[in-house]
């Protein structure tokens, strides 16, 4: 089939280069010429396992192109799926101008492509607009609306929300547990989406067909579910650390249970990234704007908003309150909001630096491949070295995403290099007790903290 993205972030260049890798011809469109050129070069613009391997193999062999036409790319194409970012505004709705904009251009492209005429409604030849973009319940209509005000061309329009997950995003893809699908007409639209998907489902996972408004809603229902989840077990952490009870009993003693689960259920630092946190406002926003609250949900992202700050007060707590972080220097491992990807939009990590440097702190900070994307939100306000390089002169260590290198490294270093043997963990990578036999003082989420025992003996004896 031939197929343009409209938008090559982390949603239309995974998925449109594995559309090309199963031999569909694939033009990724976007508006950013340094990404395009960039990518026609071989690079990815973004950090994702084995994509670049992937685009550089399906672009030398001919079925994957980039492009900043829109025009051509549009008219080109039998399947225009969007997968352009909807931000939240500033009310924490889904801000749907990049998907109005790509609407309009794919209205007036169609209407200035050579071919039908329009009129007949069932067209095989009419192109399917496919909306990839997550956006609230109802937006597929506004999308129709917005190409049908440039055009009387027939035109098909489908739901077809993403549930890939940065860091492991060609194998979900590739692989996924379901795909989603809405349209209005189940044989005609629905059949050739589901031609297209069937190759990625020889597991005998399900494709979903379903009416458009409910496709819409399955995506944000299963991000707001997932969020509960990370705020849940927050929240349970916090009554742990108030009581004295340690979340990793709690959490073994109480996912035993099969109605619960075991399942993402990790305390920590909270989500970030560029779904959970919107998509959690923009559900409480739907539930606003139709006079349905969402109170459950309003409170999912409150609780996690808040367990970063709670976090940073341990921080505080510890040196004696915030006037006396000024002058210090803090060591961070893990920029990004989860590990595998470089992405930092919402990272836990972020917020952190920023209250460290705004209290007359010094962050040194480091993390396998998000240096560039953060030099990109907080510049020169900190800076970046290889991971053991931070150590030199902090204070304390202060962990923030789960990186598998950060599991097991090597504590003499840590210890010594640092000028305090502190460390704030906000993933619960170690055991307490191990700290504590390795001479740190150690606070994490949801477990007592623990002293380090004769600290300076044990640094003395190396
Ligand atoms: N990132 C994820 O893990 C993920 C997973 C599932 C769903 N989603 C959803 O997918 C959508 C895209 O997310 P993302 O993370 O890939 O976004 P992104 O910000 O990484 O990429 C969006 C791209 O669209 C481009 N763009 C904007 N307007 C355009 C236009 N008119 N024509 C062509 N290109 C245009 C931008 O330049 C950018 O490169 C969002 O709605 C998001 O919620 C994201």
């Amino acid at each position: 089939m031939r197929i343009t993205m409209v938008g090559t972030g982390y949603v239309g260049l995974v998925t449109g280069t594995c559309f090309s890798n199963l031999g569909n011809d694939v033009t990724c469109l976007d508006i950013d010429p340094k990404k395009i050129e960039k990518l026609n070069n071989g690079i990815s613009p973004i950090y994702e396992p084995g994509l670049d391997e992937m685009i550089q193999r399906n672009h030398k062999a001919g079925r994957l192109h980039f492009t900043t036409d829109a025009k051509t790319a549009y008219q080109t194409a039998e399947l225009i799926f969007i997968c352009v970012g909807t931000p939240s505004d500033e009310k924490g709705h889904a801000d749907l101008k990049y998907v109005l904009a790509a609407a309009s251009d794919v209205g007036k492209a169609i209407e200035s492509a050579p071919g039908p005429t329009g009129g007949d409604p069932e067209d095989r030849r009419a192109k399917i607009v496919v909306v990839k973009s997550t956006v609230p319940v109802g937006t597929n209509a506004k999308v129709r609306d917005a190409i049908a005000a440039q055009t009387s061309k027939p035109f098909k329009m489908a739901s077809n929300p993403e549930f890939l997950k940065e860091g492991a995003a060609i194998n979900d893809f590739m692989k996924p547990d379901r795909v989603v699908v809405g349209v209005d007409d189940l044989e005609g639209t629905g059949g050739r989406m589901r031609q297209l998907y069937e190759p990625f489902v020889r597991n005998g996972h399900p494709i979903y067909i379903m009416d458009i408004p409910s496709a819409e809603m399955v995506k944000y229902a299963a991000n707001a579910m997932l969020a509960t989840k990370i705020s849940f077990i927050n929240e349970i952490a916090n009554l742990c650390e108030a009581y004295g009870s340690n979340v990793d009993e709690v959490w073994r003693g109480m996912t035993s249970d099969a109605r619960i689960g075991n399942k993402f259920l990790y305390p920590g630092l909270g989500y970030g990234g560029s779904c959970f946190p919107k998509d959690t406002l923009a559900c409480v926003s739907m539930g606003t704007e139709s006079n349905t609250p969402t109170p459950l949900l309003a409170a999912v992202h409150d609780v996690n908003q808040q367990q970063r700050l709670n976090f940073y007060d341990k921080i505080v707590k510890h040196f004696g309150g915030e006037t006396n972080l000024s002058g210090k220097t803090f060591a961070i491992w893990g920029l990004a909001f989860k590990p595998g990807t470089d992405d930092v939009r919402e990272a836990p990590a972020l917020t952190l630096a920023q209250k460290l440097t705004a209290a007359g702190a010094t962050v040194k900070a480091h993390d396998p491949v998000a240096h560039e994307t953060t030099h990109d939100v907080l510049g020169d306000t900190i800076t970046y070295h290889e991971m053991y390089d931070t150590l030199d002169g902090a204070s304390a260590l202060i962990i923030c995403t789960d990186w598998p290198e950060f599991k097991q490294p090597n504590f003499v270093e840590v210890r010594t290099r640092l000028t305090d043997p502190v460390i704030f963990d906000g993933r619960n990578l170690y055991k307490p007790a191990l700290m504590q036999e390795e001479g740190f003082t150690y606070h994490s989420v949801g477990r007592n903290p623990v002293n380090a025992v004769n600290a300076e003996a044990v640094k003395a004896a190396g």
